[in-house]
Order: structure tokens, then C-alpha cells, then sequence
């Protein structure tokens, strides 16, 4: 697949790299032609490095790392992205003593409207680089999860296809509205990381299969959801 890199930052160089040793053809894009072959250097012979607009031009696939920055100012005007799988995996900046607002539109779904032509997915949001150093075997056995949502099922489907391939236990939550959640649930993980109150942490979500015979009596219906 071609995979261009839009801002080869910390996650645009962690996940081009990644996707470089799947064999995918990665272009780095980044404003800086020498930023970009670094990364493209690290990422060996898959990967060469380009301007933003030339890996938007060459790419089915962009991973959109320049966060609150329209598309038009990063990789120019015109069609460049019509029918392009945008993966967002962006997340607010962490105001004072992590107080977050609460998410009325999320940054994926602004993506969507700045750029209706493409196909929107958020993804790998949730994971802090520090992750993507263990990739992919390591990322398997701790059973990491990556999330993903999209108003396109073919392009969450590709998306998934590509977590998967670099070891995460990936989720499909659905549409792009999700991403509100996806984006809230990013903002706790930084708090964790950041705080230091669970250093290198990530979320797993494992699925529990039901008990044959419930011990605690089961889960009645609940009204609570009635209570005014
Ligand atoms: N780091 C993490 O652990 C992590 C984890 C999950 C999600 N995220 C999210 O992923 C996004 C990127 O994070 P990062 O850690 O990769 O940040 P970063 O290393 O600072 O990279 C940011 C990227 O944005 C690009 N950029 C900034 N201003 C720009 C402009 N005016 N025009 C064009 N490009 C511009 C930069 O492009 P150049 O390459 O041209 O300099 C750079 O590649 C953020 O939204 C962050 O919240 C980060």
C-alpha cells in the first residue's frame, strides 16, 4: 500500500517506520525535506522522503499528524485528498492540571468537515510513541488495544488491517461521532502518562466471556437510566 506521512513528527515517523517494515511504501512529507530523510533513512529501503503535498499526491493512505492546522495549509489547494483515507490520530493540547473541556465536536470530526472529499478514520490516538517502540511482537503480547472510527466501513476496514499488522488488538467502534470518546479517552491515558500515576500506560480491553453459572446472583434489568 502507499502510506504517505503528512508532519513526520514523533508519530508520523514511529508509524511510517512501522508500516516500512511491513513492507508498505511509506513517503515521509514534512516541511522540512531533511526532516523527512531522517525518518525515511531510519525506515530503510520502503521509504523515501517528499514535501507534504508530493505524499499527499503519491498516497491512498495519509496519516495526518499536523493537529488544528486546515489540510489546505499543509498540503495545498485543490483535490489532492478526494477519496484519500485520512487516518487522525491527533489530540488536543493538555490545558492546566489536565482540566479538559468536554468534547462537543472532536478534532476528527472538524477533519471531516475541513476535507469532506476524504474519508476520515481516528486512529492510534490513544497510543503514546513511547508504544509504537515496541512494535510489533512485544505490542501482541501485551494485548494493547487501538481503536478505530469512520464514517467509511472499506476505509476503518483498511485502517484495521494496518493496526493489526503492526500488533495492536484493534476495536472498531464505527462512526466518526465516536471519536469524541476516542479523543476523551486519549486525554485520560496523557493524564496517566503525563502525571506519572501509570507511567507507560495503555489500554487493553480484553473480552470476558460470561459465567456458566453466575455466582453473584447475574445482572438484573437496572431503571436507573428512568431516574429524573
Ligand atoms: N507523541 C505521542 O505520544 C502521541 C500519541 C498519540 C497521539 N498524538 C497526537 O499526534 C499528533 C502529533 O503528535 P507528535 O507527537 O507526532 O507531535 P510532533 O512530534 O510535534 O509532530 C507534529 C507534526 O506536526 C507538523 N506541523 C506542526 N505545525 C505545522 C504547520 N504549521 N504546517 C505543517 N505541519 C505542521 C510537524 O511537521 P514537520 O514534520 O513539517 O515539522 C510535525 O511533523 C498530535 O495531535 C498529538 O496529540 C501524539
Amino acid at each position: 500500500m502507499n502510506i504517505g506521512i503528512i508532519g513526520t513528527g514523533n508519530m508520523g515517523r514511529a508509524l511510517g517506520i512501522l508500516w516500512a517494515e511491513q513492507g508498505h511504501n511509506i513517503t515521509f512529507g514534512a516541511r522540512s525535506i531533511d526532516k523527512a530523510e531522517r525518518a525515511a533513512t531510519l525506515a530503510g529501503k520502503n521509504a523515501k522522503a517528499a514535501s507534504n503535498r508530493q505524499a499527499a499526491e503519491v498516497s491512498e493512505v495519509l496519516l495526518y499528524t499536523a493537529r488544528g492546522i486546515h489540510p489546505e495549509a499543509v498540503v495545498g489547494a485543490g483535490e489532492v485528498l478526494k477519496e484519500k483515507v485520512l487516518i487522525d490520530c491527533n489530540n488536543s493540547d493538555v490545558p492546566k492540571n489536565f482540566v479538559y473541556p468536554a468534547i462537543e465536536e472532536s478534532l476528527a470530526e472538524i477533519l471531516q468537515k475541513q476535507v469532506p472529499e476524504a474519508k476520515v478514520v481516528k486512529s492510534f490516538n490513544t497510543i503514546a510513541m513511547e508504544v509504537f517502540e515496541h512494535c510489533p511482537d512485544n505490542i501482541k503480547s501485551y494485548q494493547i488495544s487501538n481503536f478505530v472510527c469512520g464514517d467509511n466501513e472499506e476505509a476503518r476496514n483498511l485502517v484495521r488491517q494496518l493496526s493489526e499488522e503492526i500488533g495492536f488488538d484493534t476495536i472498531d467502534c464505527g462512526e466518526l461521532v465516536r471519536a469524541r470518546l476516542l479523543e476523551q479517552q486519549a486525554d485520560f491515558i496523557r493524564f496517566l502518562l503525563i502525571s506519572g500515576t501509570r507511567p507507560g500506560a495503555a489500554f487493553s480491553t480484553p473480552k470476558i466471556s460470561p459465567v456458566n453459572t453466575p455466582r453473584l446472583g447475574g445482572k438484573e434489568a437496572t431503571k436507573l437510566g428512568e431516574l429524573k
